[in-house]
């Protein structure tokens, strides 16, 4: 069993995503169905789900953050869903003037059910600290709101899809319509991608832009920072840019 186990994890799978073992030798074969008549020769064709505008229809019905997220705990169109343990909504403060727009969660903030939880989420704890910025702050002028393009985990943090961001979208722009922050700071290329449309996270970055109606500033992620110490000295004039921007 132990020889078992090891070639399991030897082969990528680091986790358990049932809450019960399934023994597959025991799984009785489904009976294989004889194939339909038809007079069609080519494949049969799949009604097509229009799941971007049953998304904006749901995010749409939603008035309140708490409607918002069983509007998405609802969606059943995300496949991510399927595979992640919770839904990881949003942390900090909605009374904040910055809301912070992250990827996706990894494998701690699915685990914990909050965003930026894991060694990204320290060092963006640690940066907005410096600018006197913080998840757990009530007053209005120092608290962080936050929350990420993608609500459930890729499998194995692979890089979200294009039609996931797409059905996810209509939920992102209602969930910055509730915030109404005076300012949206998106963290890295995806978030880019979503929220402006663009790629290239070293050129946007530091350019004030807007993006769902609000002034957004793009600044490089956390998880890069941590593999790439010498952007911390442009994420920091970022920072400094964000603080002289809120101080007006
Ligand atoms: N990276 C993100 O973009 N979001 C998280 O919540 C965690 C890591």
């Amino acid at each position: 069993m132990k020889a078992a186990l090891e070639w399991q994890i030897a082969c990528g799978a680091d986790e358990a995503i049932m809450d019960a073992p399934i023994d597959r030798t025991k799984v009785p074969e489904k009976p294989k169905k004889a194939p339909a008549k038809t007079t069609q020769t080519g494949p049969v064709p799949m009604a097509e789900v229009d799941t971007v505008g049953i998304a904006q229809a749901a995010a749409k019905a939603a008035t309140d953050l708490a409607a918002l997220k069983a509007a998405i705990k609802a969606y059943p169109h995300c496949d991510l869903k399927r595979g992640a343990k919770q839904l990881v909504f949003s942390d900090g403060q909605p009374n904040a003037r910055v809301m912070i727009i992250g990827e996706a969660p990894g494998r701690d903030e699915d685990m914990a059910g909050k965003p930026f939880v894991g060694r990204a989420g320290q060092l963006l704890d640690l940066m907005f600290s410096h600018i006197h910025l913080s998840r757990d702050n009530p007053d209005r002028d120092q608290g962080l709101y936050i929350t990420n393009v993608l609500p459930w985990r890729p499998p194995q943090n692979r890089d979200p899809k294009p039609d996931e961001m797409a059905m996810m979208l209509p939920f992102l722009k209602r969930h910055v319509e509730l915030i109404n922050p005076d300012l949206i700071v998106a963290m890295g290329n995806h978030a880019c991608q979503a929220l402006l449309g663009q790629r290239g996270i070293t050129k946007l970055r530091g350019k004030w832009t807007e993006a769902m109606g609000k002034p957004c500033l793009p600044i490089f992620h956390p998880a890069y920072l941590l593999r790439t110490a010498e952007a911390k000295r442009e994420a920091w004039a970022d920072l400094l840019d964000l603080q002289a921007r809120l101080r007006g």
